[in-house]
């Protein structure tokens, strides 16, 4: 029979790799709490409006890139291909601005993009991310930035980058889209087909062309930083001051220009040097005015998302032990495996990790498998130990083994406090 496989694109987080998994989660919650963030969860369909509006119409995610079906009452849904859009819907439908001064968001799970799988892109991919609404201050995106830092220090993950740039708001950046057409305007016909369509509709995106030929015909291209107006400058220049008085070093790099269409302002990315083509472990930005675009009141907001498979990929996974059920229960015989399955409940009551193959066999191959499954310890129940009413309790690691009286097994295992236990 023909063997059914993954949809490509799509990736199984498989044990061994699923603990660094939680490891990263677990420092990112860590951290994002200590920062005042608190979660929202939420959900991975939306309308699609939601994204065309937000995201923007003529964006490569919204043209061509999301899953898409007709629900059955005809409306439109989508599995949601980034997670600010949602979140942003959860905070002005549940009025959440009128809870709080300000919201500090984080979230994560699974984000869909058809895209074109290649390493570090994927069709079904990890986002962490966060939201801060409320807080329009310069400071407020050098925090950001300053907590995404130690998220990756605390990874003891290097050779991360993180670059910068200002993208003006909805008063300069025409300014400099008319810059950008005139500069481009006798380099038209020697653009991509990409950026050609680019040209008249978001000649911005030019600028993040993946193209060698349109990257070059870019390069002494207009610059956004100066063409901003003196509110986004000194906008720009209070977020590069405070990274350097939180010690956060940075480069600016006047050609980022994000391919979502909601930034104001700052946008940034950390490039991660030896993530290949596809190197943005982390991004995001500011958008001032996505609230009210999405029928809101008016309401600063900036924020991140993390590609999880990017950051484990930059993550010494050598540094999670692996999880391996420490007590495995050995039994020989009818009436032990009654005693064992007995003593089984007893350890799962007490929290005691611990495991029994209900399949029996001799002492060698149910030694085999506690061996092949890692256990610490191994409990073993034969007739003589029911007899005697006592219990073997071996040692993996030591390969030592003593009798104990079955009512003081637990007491034991709780003593001995070996890994899991
Ligand atoms: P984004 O740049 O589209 O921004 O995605 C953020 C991160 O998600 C990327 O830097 C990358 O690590 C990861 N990522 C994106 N697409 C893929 C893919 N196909 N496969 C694997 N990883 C991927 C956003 O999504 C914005 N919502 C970020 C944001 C939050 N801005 C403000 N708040």
């Amino acid at each position: 029979m023909k063997q059914i496989q993954a949809i490509k694109g799509v990736k199984d987080v498989l044990p061994g790799e699923s603990e660094a998994w939680q490891y990263i989660q677990k420092r990112a919650r860590d951290i994002f709490h200590s920062f005042g963030y608190s979660e929202i969860v939420i959900p991975i369909i939306e309308f699609t409006e939601l994204f065309s509006r937000s995201i923007g119409e003529t964006t490569d995610i919204v043209e061509k890139e999301m899953y898409t079906f007709d629900d059955r009452d005809g409306r439109k849904i989508t599995l949601r291909p980034e997670g600010t859009a949602s979140v942003v819907r959860s905070y002005i439908e549940h009025n959440l601005r009128d809870l709080a001064p300000f919201s500090k968001l984080y979230y994560s799970g699974p984000m869909f993009r058809r895209e074109r799988p290649q390493a570090g892109r994927y069709r079904q991919f990890y986002q962490i991310g966060a939201e801060v609404f409320g807080i329009g201050h310069y400071m407020m995106d050098a925090e950001i930035l300053h907590m995404l830092t130690l998220l990756f220090d605390s990874l003891n993950i290097s050779g991360v980058e993180l670059q910068i740039n200002s993208i003006g708001c909805p008063r300069c950046r025409p300014v400099f889209r008319e810059a950008l057409r005139t500069y481009f305007n006798d380099k038209r016909s020697e653009l991509c087909d990409n950026c050609q369509r680019r040209f008249e509709i978001n000649p911005l995106r030019i600028l993040d062309c993946k193209s060698t030929h349109c990257h070059t015909l870019a390069e002494k291209a207009p610059k956004t930083t100066d063409h901003l107006c003196s509110d986004c400058l000194s906008h720009f220049n209070g977020v590069q001051e405070s990274l350097d008085k939180a010690g956060v070093s940075f480069t600016s790099n006047p050609r980022l220009v994000r391919g979502l269409d909601y930034y104001t302002r700052t946008a940034f990315e950390f490039i991660g040097g030896s993530l290949g083509a596809q190197n943005a472990v982390a991004a995001g930005g500011r958008y001032d005015n996505l609230v009210e675009e999405l029928g809101g009141p008016s309401t600063p907001a900036v924020g991140f998302s993390i590609g999880v498979e990017r950051l484990l990929s930059l993550f010494n996974s050598g540094r999670v032990r692996r999880q391996y059920p420490p007590v495995f229960i050995v039994y020989l015989g009818d009436e032990a495996m009654q005693a064992a399955f007995s003593l089984l409940n007893r350890l799962h009551r007490e929290g005691i990790s611990s495991v029994m193959d209900y399949s029996g066999g001799s002492l060698r191959s149910q030694m085999r498998k506690a061996d092949k499954l890692k256990s610490a310890r191994v409990i073993i129940i034969g007739g003589d130990e029911l007899e005697k009413g006592v219990v073997v309790l071996r040692d993996m690691e030591a390969k030592t083994q003593e009798e104990i009286p079955a009512a003081e097994i637990i007491a034991r295992l709780k003593v001995t406090g070996k890994p899991g236990i």
